[in-house]
């Protein structure tokens, strides 16, 4: 009866069931849907644990060459689309092993020897985030590159930079540029120091206790490429921290492009008309032949709202889970699949849009003439001559909203109405109320001069080589 049973039923937990499971049951708690994504990283796991198995002498090194020949036939499969994947057989892990033992026989039997599927999907996830991770960063380092020939072009380029969407201070394009180099400077940062912490190995932590075989783990985590094992069995089995890191990092890096969106939309909105998106970045309208929508960067805002709900599911997934593993986090994979797709086309798309950008040099310059942009400026020039910086912006307060008055810009009042404000005020100024004059002055590491962006796009180039 009990041998019956174990030969007739798919499920390889079935002999303790009286029933087989509803079919909605089955539906619902299946993950074969999703997680067959993690096939190629589960054949890998399971050959070196089968490797492992056979150099401790737990199986034979006969079995260990019928599992390896069965699993790479499997991955040929896979990979050419043969494969049948079977919701009765639950998840990615049940189905391959089905097929290895309809292969194989006994031999593909012994392969779940001194391993649970908790163990094993907690490996295949790090195995896949390990990849992506590389994948991540490569999408980073291209789009980084897109930011500095852009910027590379613009070094010199004035606009006017804004607080509180207020012309400020005049800056260049580049420098503008350099600052979401620097974000993703950082975002790259944070994803090099996660793989740290998803780049251990969980196998052999069984399925929540460890195993009674000798297992060698050591050897299991360096023939994948493992940096060391989860200290812990517990922890191996039922953490998915390594996973809402890498999502956070995601969600930062989202905040920062939709930033960089925002900002492109509204510089190629015809209000600014800072910059032209191509044609081919855009759509048009169904109805207003004018529009020309920039529907990349839109998404791109959008879609940091998916990534951002990923984050709170996962975090969410964890917070009531008592040690050791649930089911709960079988719901893993969905949001971080999502949000890994999500962010390596979006790298993509923005990178090649990057170049698709040209810049109307005249619009910005004379935005940048528009808002005072200069005032500092007068105030900086009056202090380095001698007047205490609390009134030297008071005179230039006073200076300001008489050219208000007379509708015209700083450097286009006259020296002698200037002088009514301040008697230290001589020709000389012009040089510091011109656009030029202004970006040129702040000729420090970090500042808008052309000749630091220009260094700051060498070192950038010397940091990514
Ligand atoms: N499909 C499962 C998951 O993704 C694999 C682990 C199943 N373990 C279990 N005890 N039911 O988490």
């Amino acid at each position: 009866m009990q041998k019956n049973s174990l030969n007739k039923k798919a499920e390889s937990w079935s002999g303790r069931f009286s029933e087989p499971v509803a079919e909605l049951v089955k539906k619902y708690t299946a993950s074969v849907g999703f997680d067959q994504r993690l096939a190629q990283f589960d054949i890998a796991g399971s050959l070196a644990h089968a490797q492992m198995l056979g150099a401790q002498g737990i199986i034979t090194q006969q079995d260990v060459a019928a599992i390896e020949s069965g699993l790479n036939e499997i991955l040929s499969e896979i990979q050419s689309g043969k494969f049948e994947w079977l919701l009765d057989l639950e998840d990615v892990h049940l189905n391959i092993e089905k097929r290895l033992t309809d292969k194989i026989g006994d031999a593909g039997k012994r392969l779940h020897t001194g391993r649970s599927r908790n163990d094993q999907v907690a490996t295949d996830v790090r195995l896949w985030l390990r990849a992506t991770s590389d994948d991540m960063l490569a999408g980073i380092n291209k789009l980084q590159i897109s930011i500095l020939d852009l910027a590379e072009q613009h070094a010199d380029t004035i606009m006017p930079g804004f607080t509180h969407l207020q012309v400020a201070q005049p800056v260049t394009f580049g420098h503008h540029l350099m600052a979401y180099f620097e974000m993703l400077k950082r975002d790259a940062e944070r994803f090099v120091d996660c793989r740290k912490r998803i780049n251990k190995l969980p196998l052999g932590a069984a399925a929540l206790a460890g195993t009674s075989y000798a297992i060698d783990r050591g050897l299991v985590a360096k023939s994948l490429g493992f940096d060391g094992v989860c200290e812990n069995s517990l922890d191996a089995v039922s953490d998915r921290d390594f996973a809402i890191e890498f999502t956070a990092a995601s969600a930062i890096l989202m905040t920062h492009l939709s930033r960089f969106s925002e900002e492109l939309i509204l510089w190629s909105s015809p209000r600014f008309a800072f910059i032209d998106i191509a044609d081919r970045f855009c759509t048009g309208s169904s109805i207003m032949p004018q529009k020309k929508n920039p529907d990349v960067p839109e998404l791109v805002r959008g879609k940091t709202g998916r990534v951002y709900g990923h984050l709170m599911g996962l975090l969410t997934l964890m917070k009531g889970q008592p040690l050791a593993y649930n089911k709960d986090n079988q719901e893993d994979k969905e949001p971080l699949f999502d949000t890994a797709d999500t962010l390596l086309i979006t790298l993509e798309i923005y990178a090649d849009m990057l170049c698709g950008i040209s810049v109307n040099k005249a619009n910005m310059r004379q935005a940048a003439l528009e808002g005072f942009a200069t005032a500092t400026d007068l105030a900086d020039y009056l202090v380095k001559k001698g007047l205490p910086f609390r009134d030297a912006h008071e005179v230039v307060a006073l200076a300001v909203k008489h050219a208000v008055k007379k509708g015209c810009d700083l450097a286009d009042l006259p020296v002698q109405e200037l002088q009514q404000f301040s008697k230290l005020i001589t020709d000389d100024v012009y040089q510091v109320l011109t656009l030029e004059g202004s970006v040129a002055s702040r000729n420090h590491i970090g500042g808008t001069a052309p000749a630091q962006v220009k260094q700051a796009i060498v070192r950038a180039r010397n940091f990514l080589n």
